[in-house]
């Protein structure tokens, strides 16, 4: 059966209210990435850590001076805590003197330097990883992908795999690593807290792939009696070690 013009819609026109809704979905899919880079961004100059050290309210004045930014930036500072509001990274309210006042909500709470904040494992790390340009360039290789014979769009930024890249650029390694070890901090932190019990009566225990050792290191130091290695590339610390 064939479809006639008018019942596919075609030649119909779309009501202004649901071109403008498909257009606003459309900007809203568009800049997703800005959400992303004001975290990024929010991570870099210490956002989080000035709030915590101010506590438990901070406002735009105090948080430019205690980030020593320049005022004339102030109302940028502005637009990029509006957006950081909006996306439940932090909370604003009006504080006493009718300003906006900032505080840390429990995802920021995740951001803020460990030692400074009770030993809760800081996801700055991970953040950075992966919102580091070697990992951003490789999603604008995608298309490129598709169309190619490549290995991973990867491989099509970068002309090399990803633990080449590793080994070949000592600081995205430096920073790779420490992204994972905020992560598996985080993890094994839950982890042993709530299903410690999985560990009882190991005798061994290796970890591949265990990047600097993070998980393996706090088995460790949970379950003493469990002899725990690493088996990791070279660029990940030795090839091989164990406590
Ligand atoms: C996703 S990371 C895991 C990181 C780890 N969980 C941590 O806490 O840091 C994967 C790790 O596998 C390692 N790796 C990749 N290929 C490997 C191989 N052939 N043999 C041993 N380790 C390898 C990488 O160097 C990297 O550290």
């Amino acid at each position: 059966m064939e479809l006639t013009a008018a019942a596919s819609g075609e030649g119909k026109g779309r009501g202004s209210d649901e071109l403008l809704q498909s257009q606003t979905l459309l900007w809203s899919r568009t800049f997703n990435y800005i959400d992303s880079m004001a975290l990024k961004c929010a991570v870099e100059l210490g956002i989080p850590d000035a709030i915590h050290s101010h506590g438990p309210h901070i406002t735009l004045a105090e948080l430019m001076s205690s980030l020593s930014l320049s005022p004339t930036k102030t109302p940028h500072m502005r637009r990029l805590m509006r957006m950081l509001t909006h996306s439940r990274i932090f909370t604003c309210s009006q504080n006493c003197n009718g300003g906006e006042g900032y505080s840390l909500t429990p995802l920021s709470e995740l951001l803020v330097d460990r030692n400074k904040n009770k030993g809760t494992s800081c996801q700055n790390g991970f953040v950075l990883t992966v919102l580091h340009p070697v990992f951003l360039n490789s999603f604008q290789s995608m298309s490129d992908w598709f169309r190619g014979n490549e290995d991973t769009p990867f491989s099509v930024a970068h002309g090399c795999g990803f633990w080449d890249m590793t080994d070949r650029d000592p600081e995205f390694n430096r920073v790779f690593n420490e992204g994972m070890a905020c992560d598996a901090q985080f993890l094994m932190d839950a982890l042993l807290k709530d299903c410690g019990h999985v560990f009882q009566g190991l005798e061994s225990l290796m970890d591949v792939g265990g990047g600097t050792g993070s998980a393996a290191i706090a088995v460790s130091k949970a379950f003493p009696e469990v002899k725990c290695s690493v088996l990791e590339l070279q660029q990940g610390r030795n090839r091989f070690y164990s406590w």
